[in-house]
C-alpha cells in the first residue's frame, strides 16, 4: 500500500460528518489515473487499473455511508481520441471489472447502471453491461452509474433527437415541454441530479460531464490523483460540501 500515500491537508474526522445531511447523490470525474501511473514509472494502464480498485472502494463506502447514489465518468465520448492501445486498454480492464463485479454485485447489493451510448462498445462489453444492468435492478438502497462513452452534449443531443422525433410522428407536443419533461429523455432519466461533483487530480473543468444535470450542483475540486483518493479524502469532500448554503437562487 505504499503507493497510497499522497493526501493534502488535516485528517478529517469522519465523526464530524453530519450523516444525516449527505448529498443523496455524488458524482465523480475519476481523473489522474495516467499522472498517477507516471509519477512511478508505471505504464498508464497501471493508473487505470490503480483506479478501478479506487473506484471499488469509494463506492463501497459511499454504500455504506447511507448514500443514493454515486456517479462516476469512466469513459468520455472524448476519450476515443487516445492510443488506440490505451482505449482498448480501458475496455478490457472494464470488461475484467464488470466480470468480478457480477460475482460480487450479489454480495454487496450494489445496484449498477450505465449511462452513454453504449453501442460502439464490443458485443462482449455490451453484452457484460447488459448482465450486470439485469442481475442488480432489483437491489434497492444504493445506485452506482457508470459514465461509459459518455459525453453531455451527446446527451442532450440525443434527448432532444428522441423528443423531435415524437413531435413528427405526432406523440409528443412541442408547447408542452418543460425542464421536467425533457429530463426524461436523459440518460439520468429517473435519477436526480447530482448535489456534489467531485474533480480530483487537479483539473478545474467540467470535461463535458453532466452538463444539464450539474445546473445546482457543489463543486469540490483536489489535488489528488484519482488513484490515491482515500475514504478520508471522500469524507473531506463531504464535510466542505456540509458546509456550504446552498440557494437554487432564493435567499
Ligand atoms: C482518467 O484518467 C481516466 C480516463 C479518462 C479514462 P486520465 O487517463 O485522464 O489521467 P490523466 O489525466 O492523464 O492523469
Ligand atoms: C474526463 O477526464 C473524463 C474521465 C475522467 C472519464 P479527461 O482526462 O478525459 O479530461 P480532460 O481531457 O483533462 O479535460
Ligand atoms: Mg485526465
Amino acid at each position: 500500500m505504499a503507493f497510497f500515500k499522497k493526501s493534502a491537508g488535516k485528517k478529517p474526522d469522519p465523526a464530524q460528518l453530519d450523516l444525516e445531511r449527505l448529498p443523496r447523490h455524488v458524482a465523480i470525474i475519476m481523473d489522474g489515473n495516467g499522472r498517477w501511473a507516471k509519477k512511478r514509472g508505471l505504464p498508464r494502464t497501471a493508473g487505470h487499473a490503480a483506479g478501478a480498485e479506487t473506484f471499488r472502494t469509494i463506492a463501497t463506502y459511499a454504500k455504506n455511508l447511507g448514500m443514493d447514489y454515486l456517479t462516476v465518468y469512466a469513459f468520455s465520448t472524448e476519450n476515443w481520441k487516445r492510443p488506440e492501445q490505451e482505449v482498448s486498454a480501458i475496455m478490457g480492464l472494464l470488461e475484467k471489472y464488470l466480470h468480478e463485479s457480477i460475482e460480487t454485485m450479489a454480495r454487496d447489493k450494489i445496484k449498477m447502471a450505465f449511462l452513454g451510448d453504449l453501442s460502439p462498445l464490443s458485443p462482449k462489453l455490451q453484452q457484460l453491461c447488459r448482465e450486470t444492468e439485469e442481475i442488480s435492478k432489483g437491489y434497492e438502497g444504493f445506485q452506482a452509474n457508470i459514465c461509459l462513452n459518455y459525453g453531455g452534449r451527446d446527451e442532450i443531443v440525443r434527448a432532444a433527437k428522441a423528443f423531435a422525433a415524437q413531435c413528427a410522428a405526432g406523440t409528443a407536443d412541442p408547447a408542452a415541454l418543460t425542464e421536467e419533461a425533457f429530463g426524461r429523455y436523459l440518460y439520468s432519466a429517473d435519477i436526480p441530479d447530482p448535489d456534489l461533483i467531485i474533480r480530483p487530480s487537479g483539473e478545474v473543468r467540467i470535461s463535458n460531464f453532466l452538463l444539464w444535470q450539474s445546473a445546482y450542483a457543489e463543486f469540490y475540486f483536489t489535488d489528488v490523483l484519482w488513484p490515491d483518493f482515500s475514504k478520508e479524502e471522500f469524507n473531506r469532500a463531504l464535510a466542505a460540501y456540509q458546509n456550504r448554503s446552498r440557494r437554487f437562487g432564493g435567499v
